[in-house]
């Protein structure tokens, strides 16, 4: 091993499996962001919570700077490794350790693939609820860093919701046990809690004891098309108060004629310009009827223009790949990428405000909106033309995205709803974030990694 500060580490831990490979490092330096050029001084892959505190300790004697790396499915850089870091991959620590049913938790390795959990918590008879497009790829880890949200967060919150205990490998090595599962545990600071949503910047989560609950009643999926805007929180309202919403998505026809280009199928006719995706409880033939009437009473209001409800699962999955094949329909072309939040009530005032301010600084470039309207959260998925260079592409959106930023200000919003702030949006951080705040914030940096080498430059500089 060239690098002395590899060899140490590969003395310290001989099992210990270490990826040099200039393949290897541009594999696992990057997310699903493709902006930053990789460029970590390894990847180590331990397979133990020893192995990651003894990685730590090594990483504090030679000043070297660790990236917690998951799925690497982050939109907002939060797993880039472009500064010769170490990638410490939890991708081998992958396994569930224990189901306990009277808790009714999962125990499992921060590695875990999302999709695995599901399967897990099914065996048992119940559900981890918590779901993403990128279930298939996305780590509970990388959720847990980002406090994911997803297509549920309606009916069941974010991850911080399903979480609880973590075990943590803190800056300095130390293993902290964080709630150990308890419901009530009124005994001070919640250092669980702090954990989720920090991005990997005050530790490493080496294990986390999931919450897991009953499977919900039989549902059916619908699509609606409406007509404008401003119909889209009217239905919302009218849905939410006649059904049990699941979830309540809504995309454009420009993020339709993607998802189209990338093999979905249609399932309406004619051209809409919002469509809304939903899911509703339906125990009994009543919940059909209640989703009938309501889709009428938006047709005589004159909210939506059509609308189809799912009669098999086949189909349900059909109308959902409308939503959820968004991303990765959009993937080739590298969107920068906005994801915003307000409070429900204050949907359709920003709504208005952003989209006046996206037709005038985005005249000529295709800009794609979709997202968690039920939660106030918004995508936006901005596409490079062909003959913008990447440069005078990305220092547009910045542009941009500032003036966002103090819209969003405006309506008391947050630049990140779910993704995280990462090496993205850093520089929005203000907008959401009081400047006390974030002195705090960084204060407690200090504290839990005092030579800050938890996945510095994310979430701030
Ligand atoms: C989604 O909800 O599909 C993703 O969080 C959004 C995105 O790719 O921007
Ligand atoms: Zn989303």
């Amino acid at each position: 091993m060239s690098d002395a500060r590899l060899a140490d580490l590969a003395q310290r831990l001989p099992d210990l499996r270490l990826l040099t490979d200039a393949a290897d490092r541009e594999h696992y330096g990057r997310d699903w962001t493709r902006r930053w050029t990789p460029a970590p001084l390894a990847i180590a892959l331990p397979s133990s919570i020893d192995e990651v505190q003894a990685i730590v300790r090594w990483a504090n004697k030679h000043r070297v700077a660790i990236v917690p790396s998951g799925g690497r499915t982050g939109l907002s850089g939060g797993a880039v490794a472009a500064d010769g870091e170490l990638v410490l991959s939890l991708e081998r620590m992958n396994r569930v350790l224990d189901f306990n049913p009277i808790d009714r938790t999962l125990v499992v390795q921060p590695g875990i693939v999302l999709q695995h959990v599901h399967d897990a918590a099914k065996s048992h008879g119940l559900i981890y609820p918590l779901d993403f497009a990128a279930r298939g790829s996305c780590s509970i880890g990388g959720n847990i860093a980002t406090n994911a949200g997803g297509i549920r967060v309606i009916r069941y919150g974010n991850t911080r919701e399903w979480i609880a205990g973590l075990k943590v490998v803190a800056g300095n090595g130390e293993l902290l046990e964080l709630n150990r599962g308890l419901i009530k545990n009124s005994s001070g600071y919640d250092f669980r809690q702090l954990m989720i949503g920090s991005e990997g910047t005050l530790g490493i989560v080496v294990e986390a004891t999931l919450r897991l609950t009953d499977p919900p009643p039989p549902s059916q999926v619908m699509l609606l098309a409406l007509p404008d805007m401003d119909a889209l929180m009217k239905v919302f309202g009218l849905f939410r108060a006649r059904l049990s919403l699941q979830a309540f998505e809504f995309f454009t026809d420009l993020a339709l004629k993607h998802v189209l280009l990338h093999g979905a199928q249609r399932a309406l006719d004619g051209d809409h310009p919002y469509y809304v995706v939903t899911e509703f409880d339906a125990p009994d033939g009543s919940a059909q009827d209640a989703a009938l009437a309501a889709f009428e009473q938006a047709l005589e209001q004159g909210w939506v223009t059509d609308g189809v409800i799912a009669q098999s699962e086949a189909q349900a999955a059909a109308l959902w790949r409308l939503r959820e094949g968004i991303t990765e329909s959009l993937a080739p072309r590298q969107p920068y990428k906005n994801d915003v939040s307000v409070r429900i009530s204050a949907v359709p005032a920003f709504l208005h405000e952003m989209q006046a301010l996206l037709t005038h600084e985005y005249p000529r470039i295709e800009v794609i909106w979709f997202g968690h309207i039920g939660d106030g959260n918004l995508h936006i998925n901005v596409l490079r033309p062909d003959d913008l260079d990447e440069a005078s592409f990305i220092a547009q959106c910045e542009h941009v995205t500032k003036l966002l930023a103090a819209t969003l200000k405006n309506h008391g919003g947050s630049i990140s709803a779910e993704h995280g702030i990462g090496l993205v949006k850093r520089a929005y951080l203000e907008s959401t974030r009081g400047a006390a705040e974030i002195a705090l914030m960084r204060g407690v940096r200090q504290v839990f990694d005092p030579l800050g080498l938890m996945n510095p430059g994310k979430l701030f500089q």
